[in-house]
């Protein structure tokens, strides 16, 4: 069953007189149970998709569909109830927590809103969500600044669990921890998704962190989707010249090569490029790619490219390279 059904979604923000297309007609699928990731670099807009889904910053056009019921346009009340279903885990969870406030009043506040329970009820509820993400029942009356990243983070997975949402925007939800911690994260994340039949729509421009916990990768590249396969296909045969740019970035964990930082600099997104928006920085680019702009297309199961070129890519040519002696 398809938890989410987003069809050209456009969303942005103003700047001086002109519209930044953040987010720039954006569709895709997703199923539920499904952790999806979104990667790309910094800029291309995943955040943006990721509030925009949650209604977090208006949508300026598309339609999204979530539980079968059109979003895109709810408002008051019916907003609100279907927030519930939808949270968000942020990169930075000391930004989103007020340091004013104790961790039990922060976590305690979306039940009132919500109309959760009594005082005694959501006490419970509260301390049984602290045990859950490994936090000791003294937390409750203690502030932001006594814990440490990885503990906040474990705040904001609390906060954004006690709503029993079914989907969970979790934007880069590791990206500003220590590797260690990063696993212990990462653990708790895959374990609460199991217990309660969550889907995660998972923001990374981390491909080591996605190759670790996703089902299906979209790839965005300056608002739009370049490419979405399943996992495997997305690390065995990656197919836009992006993808395979952003794998050779990455570190390789086997450490057969070294990382390959990916050509130029990401264009701003008030100056998209015409036609294929990858074309200055792409090492495949013909007269073609300047002027047209190529439409997502089925190349395989469950994989889609937008490229005019997507056949010629040389597959495998860097990831796959074993040691010759191998
Ligand atoms: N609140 C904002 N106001 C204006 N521009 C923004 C805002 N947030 C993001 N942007 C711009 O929108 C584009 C996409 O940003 P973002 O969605 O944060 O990308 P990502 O999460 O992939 O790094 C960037 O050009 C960024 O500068
Ligand atoms: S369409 Fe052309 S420029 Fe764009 S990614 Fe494909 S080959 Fe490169
Ligand atoms: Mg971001």
């Amino acid at each position: 069953m398809s938890i989410l059904s987003v069809t050209d979604l456009h969303a942005g923000y103003q700047r001086g007189g002109a519209v930044l297309r953040a987010v720039d007609g954006v569709s895709f699928e997703m199923q539920a149970g499904e952790t999806l990731a979104v990667v790309g670099e910094s800029g291309c807009g995943k955040s943006t998709l990721g509030k925009a889904l949650l209604r977090l910053v208006p949508p300026s056009a598309g339609q999204v569909v979530f539980n079968g019921i059109d979003i895109t346009r709810l408002r008051g009340g019916a907003l609100r109830s279907i927030r519930r279903r939808m949270q968000m885990i942020y990169q930075d969870p000391y930004g989103s927590l007020n340091p004013r406030q104790s961790i039990g009043a922060i976590l305690t506040a979306p039940l009132v809103v919500h109309g959760i329970g009594g005082r005694a009820e959501r006490s419970r509820l509260v301390h049984e969500m602290l045990d859950r993400v490994g936090l000791p029942a003294a937390s409750f009356s203690r502030y932001p600044h006594e814990f440490s990243g990885g503990q906040r983070q474990r705040i904001g997975i609390a906060r954004a669990l006690l709503l029993k949402p079914d989907l969970v925007v979790c934007d880069e939800p590791v990206s500003a921890l220590d590797l260690s911690i990063q696993a212990q994260i990462l653990n708790l994340l895959a374990g609460l998704k199991q217990e309660r039949g969550l889907s995660y729509l998972f923001i990374s421009h981390d491909l080591s962190v996605v190759r670790y916990f996703a089902d299906r990768v979209l790839v965005m590249y300056l608002g739009r989707i370049v490419e979405s396969a399943d996992h495997a296909a997305l690390f065995d045969h990656p197919s836009h010249p992006y993808t395979r740019a952003l794998i050779d970035a990455a570190p390789d964990p086997g450490k057969r090569r070294p990382p390959a930082p990916i050509a130029g600099e990401l264009p701003h997104a008030g100056a998209l490029p015409a036609g294929c928006r990858f074309h200055p920085r792409c090492p495949l680019a013909t007269g073609l790619c300047a002027r047209e702009e190529p439409a997502l297309r089925t190349i395989a199961p469950g994989q889609r490219v937008a490229c005019h070129h997507a056949d010629a890519v040389p597959m495998n040519t860097r990831i796959k390279r074993e040691p010759a002696e191998a």
